[in-house]
Order: structure tokens, then C-alpha cells, then sequence
């Protein structure tokens, strides 16, 4: 099931800390940072940065729904 971009903003807000991608150990918080401090767009991107979806790919959607709530947040820091 993919998340909306309000359950993942729950999920966040509950703990930025917690891992999205499970494998390669890299957290929310990580991973959003990378997406704002350097302008990253895709999921290959985020790849070749954090290794984040190289492992088993589970977490592909839960990035996707990260960089699309990065947008809507306009790249905003979190708190
Ligand atoms: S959870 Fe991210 S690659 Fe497996």
C-alpha cells in the first residue's frame, strides 16, 4: 500500500529518525536532508548518495511519497 503524503507526514512527524530504507539503515531524516541540500529529484539520485533502495527496493514508494512531500513542503528543513 502506498502512503499519502498526510501519513507520511504523521509517520515523520511522529520520528524523523526511524529508517525508511530498512537495508541499508538510512532514515527519514537522511534521506529529506539530502533531497533539500542538494537539489535531488529522483530516486536514482538519492540512490547514489545515501544507497537507500539498493537493497531489497521495498522502500522505492516511501521515498517517492519523501520527495514528493519535500515539494509540497518547498524543501523546507525539518523542524
Ligand atoms: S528497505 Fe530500502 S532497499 Fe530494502
Amino acid at each position: 500500500m502506498d502512503l499519502t503524503i498526510e501519513d507520511l507526514k504523521c509517520q515523520t512527524a511522529l520520528n524523523y529518525d526511524k529508517e525508511l530504507c530498512v537495508c541499508k539503515k538510512v532514515s527519514y531524516r537522511t534521506i529529506y536532508k539530502e533531497i533539500i541540500e542538494n537539489k535531488l529529484l529522483t530516486v536514482e539520485s538519492i540512490a547514489e548518495k545515501t544507497s537507500a533502495s539498493t537493497g531489497c527496493g521495498g522502500c522505492v514508494n516511501r521515498i517517492e511519497s519523501l520527495l514528493e512531500y519535500a515539494k509540497k513542503n518547498n524543501y523546507e528543513p525539518l523542524p
